[in-house]
């Protein structure tokens, strides 16, 4: 064989194993991505809400705002074992979107879950879903309003999925401080792809306890962080890795929670 048509060969070659493994990645990566659609899907049908599919924001909330993508329930699931809860915890949701994060949440034993959304359509479901949810434990409120206005009262965990951009996070950030003045307690934030996370970074009463990744769009890429304030013990050291491999077993759990939800709600 010539030198000429053994370069040719090396470098098919190379080319198709290129190919061969962009194509595995890209039908593990559609694999993922239906299998949290199917269980959300299922959770949601479980629960007796519709939290599915994302809805895109009105033009002119666009620029400051975020649409509406809830992460998959698996991923929340990885989120709680982060974050434990107490039966006192009031969880606020900073653009709830319809209502998945407090609807999952208010199956726990917490004092309440309320939500803030932007959008007028999205408030409506998510108190449409408070409502119809089945197996609650906690009361649900959802206000429809700016973030930027929110009342953020006694909240003792704060939930974000990256719903704004800095222009909004910075006088909620404020807000925060503010009642934490007013109301000094420890407080959680919970931030789930903190694209503002250096705005968090630098207030000095926040520090940061634990990060890990999640799974969103089928890929385990989402960063989720928590800060920490008050007289909240600093314990938790940041784990990226076990959360991954942790992940991988939470679509069966998560069913089985909310099976067992539906369950214990019809022996009532
Ligand atoms: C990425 S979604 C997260 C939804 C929900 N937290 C969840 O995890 O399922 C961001 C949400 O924030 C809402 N949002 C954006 N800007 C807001 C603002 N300034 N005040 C209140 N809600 C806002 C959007 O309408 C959208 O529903």
């Amino acid at each position: 064989m010539s030198s000429l048509a053994a370069v040719t060969r090396v470098f098919r070659l190379t080319v198709l194993r290129k190919r061969v493994r962009h194509a595995w990645i890209e039908t593990r990566w559609r694999i993922r991505k239906r299998t949290d659609y199917a269980i959300d899907g299922t959770v949601d049908a479980i629960l007796g809400v519709k939290t599915f599919s994302r809805v895109p924001l009105a033009p002119d909330l666009s620029a400051r705002n975020i649409e509406y993508d809830p992460l998959p329930y698996r991923s929340l699931r990885a989120i709680a074992r982060h974050l434990p809860l107490s039966p006192g915890d009031h969880l606020l949701d900073l653009g709830c979107g319809k209502g998945r994060v407090l609807c999952f949440f208010a199956l726990r034993r917490v004092r309440r879950c309320s939500g803030v959304e932007i959008s007028p359509q999205l408030a409506e479901e998510a108190r449409r879903n408070a409502q119809f949810l089945r197996a609650r434990r906690a009361p649900i409120k959802v206000t429809l309003g700016d973030a930027i206005e929110a009342q953020i009262e006694d909240a003792s965990i704060i939930y974000l999925f990256n719903p704004f951009s800095a222009e909004v996070m910075a006088p909620v950030l404020r807000n925060i401080e503010n009642s934490l003045r007013a109301h000094p307690r420890p407080l959680r934030i919970c931030y789930a792809n903190p694209a503002q996370g250096t705005l968090l970074e630098s207030c000095d009463w926040l520090t940061r306890t634990d990060r890990f990744l999640v799974t969103w769009n089928g890929w385990h890429t989402c960063p989720v962080n928590i800060w920490s304030a008050g007289s909240q013990p600093a314990e938790n050291a940041p784990t990226l890795g076990p959360a991954r491999l942790r992940l991988r077993r939470g679509g069966s759990a998560c069913l089985k929670e909310s099976r067992a939800a539906a369950e214990r709600l019809t022996r009532r």
